[in-house]
């Protein structure tokens, strides 16, 4: 059955517009049903109204703590019959409350080989730290920042002369190449966990 998928994004949205593109070019075995975001001004819902995917926004300001935001999120997901949610640019850390609704069934994307370089700024820290290579991980989410287990890496190299800007843009290539990718694998139910190790079936 096809899956209904739920893209959390929080800023400009490349990601769900690659996944966007994926879908209409190959046959996504799911559907792009929902997008949410934490913030009003995100770029990510312009792109969901544009392609007629419901969108909604909630501002976490207007709740007590991160699981009443949750909760309200979550009315919307089990209204929509969400299967899978798909984080692209989410910052902000989800709960246990999603976590254990959706365990094993939220993907996260992040630009670094994780473990390192968490956090943020993935892109700027790594260049920053003068690595020669860091890339792309595509992961489980789980209730810690960026550490569920991990399904895809893809290295990006910093070649002598690139800017950041250079080297941002060259992760973002990768980025919009395999997390689709990743996201078929999961709606299709090819992806085995084993503790923190991912099979690809
Ligand atoms: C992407 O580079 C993604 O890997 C990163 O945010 C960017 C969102 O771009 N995520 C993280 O750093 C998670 N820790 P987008 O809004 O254009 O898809």
């Amino acid at each position: 059955m096809r899956k209904r998928i739920a893209v959390f994004a929080s800023g400009f949205g490349s990601n769900l517009q690659a996944l966007i593109d994926f879908s209409a070019k190959n046959d996504l075995v799911g559907d792009i049903s929902l997008v949410f975001s934490n913030n009003a001004e995100a770029k990510a819902l312009e792109r969901a109204a544009k392609h007629g995917i419901n969108s909604f926004h909630l501002d976490p300001a207007d709740y007590a703590n991160r699981e009443e935001f949750e909760r309200e999120i979550l009315k919307v997901l089990e209204k929509e019959r969400i299967d899978i949610i798909v984080l692209a640019g989410y910052m902000f850390l989800l709960t246990d409350l999603i976590i254990s609704k959706y365990r094993n069934r939220i993907l996260n994307i992040h630009p670094a080989i994780l473990p390192s370089f968490k956090g943020a700024h993935g892109i700027k820290d790594a260049y920053d730290y003068g690595v020669k290579v860091s890339g792309v991980t595509v992961h489980f989410a789980d209730a810690e920042l960026d550490h569920g287990p991990i399904i895809m890496q893809e290295p990006v190299y910093i070649d002598q002369g690139d800017t950041v800007e250079k080297f941002e843009e060259k992760i973002h290539i990768v980025e919009h190449k395999i997390y689709p990718l990743a996201v078929q694998l999961l709606c299709q139910g090819r992806l085995r966990i084993n503790g923190r190790k991912v099979e690809i079936l």
